[in-house]
């Protein structure tokens, strides 16, 4: 009881997904990366090219792809599995990044994504992270958090990460990357990205990790404890 579903949006590499992962584990709710889904439909699309713009070629590409996650036992991390085969890495590669978000902008494939969502939170006790979460996915969400970063700053992090993981590309490449995805995620007619008017907007750009997962999970405790406090007056 007193579960609630906890909704992270916001432009690439700002944050989202390792705070949502941190949050998760403080407050023993499951995590689930939503993007990680559109980049594993990107994968198929690169391995079996399929025409975006056919509907009947993006169903019969669709009903070819099976999304799943498992945890690692060895490092307890959460990885992405694409028709039993774990692409976790894979999917974080340039070649990935700079395929997604048009494959993301498919109605068909994001009514997919999005049933599949629903019904990996229907449980609550989530946090989820994308960027119509709290829009789309979960418009009733308990919590929803817009985070932001400039863009000099999400470069920057997302080039460490991927040099710790041995990928090989430039700060140049990352912001360029970075930029054509903000144009096309917030520009899209499909669920563009947008801040809703009930989230709270984090800026992470001068934050420490810690304090945006302390104050996201602060935010959190509020509204556990208002629907606790609502459950046990009705
Ligand atoms: O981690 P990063 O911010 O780079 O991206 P991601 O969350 O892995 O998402 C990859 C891409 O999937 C985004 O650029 C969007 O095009 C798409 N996406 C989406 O359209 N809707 C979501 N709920 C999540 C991701
Ligand atoms: O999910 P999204 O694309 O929004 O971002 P992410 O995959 O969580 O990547 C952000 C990277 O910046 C991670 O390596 C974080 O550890 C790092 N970082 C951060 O998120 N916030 C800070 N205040 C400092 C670093």
């Amino acid at each position: 009881m007193g579960k609630i579903v906890i909704a992270i949006d916001g432009q690439s590499g700002c944050g989202k997904s390792s705070t949502a992962k941190a949050v998760a584990k403080i407050l023993g709710y499951t995590y689930l990366d939503s993007g990680a889904m559109y980049r594993a439909v990107a994968l198929h699309h690169l391995n079996h090219p399929f025409e975006l713009t056919d509907q009947g070629s993006v169903q019969k590409a669709l009903n070819q792809v099976k999304i799943s996650f498992q945890q690692n036992p060895k490092t307890g991390k959460q990885e992405t599995y694409l028709n039993g085969q774990n692409v976790e890495d894979e999917i974080r590669e340039m070649k990935v990044s700079q395929n997604v978000s048009k494959v993301a902008a498919i109605r068909e494939i994001r009514e997919a994504m999005v049933a599949q969502q629903r019904a990996l939170g229907e449980a609550k006790g989530v946090v989820m992270d994308g960027r119509d979460i709290g829009s789309v996915v979960f418009p009733n969400a308990e919590l929803k958090i817009f985070m932001t970063a400039n863009l000099h700053t999400r470069a920057r992090r997302r080039l460490e990460e991927l040099s710790s993981m041995g990928n090989v590309t430039t700060l140049e490449e990352i912001k360029e990357n970075l930029a054509e995805r903000d144009r096309l995620d917030s520009s899209r007619e499909e669920s563009p990205l947008r801040k809703m008017p009930d989230a709270i907007e984090v800026d992470t750009s001068h934050l420490q990790f810690e304090d945006q997962v302390n104050q996201v999970v602060q935010l959190a405790r509020e509204k556990i404890e208002k629907v606790k406090s609502y459950a046990s007056n009705n």
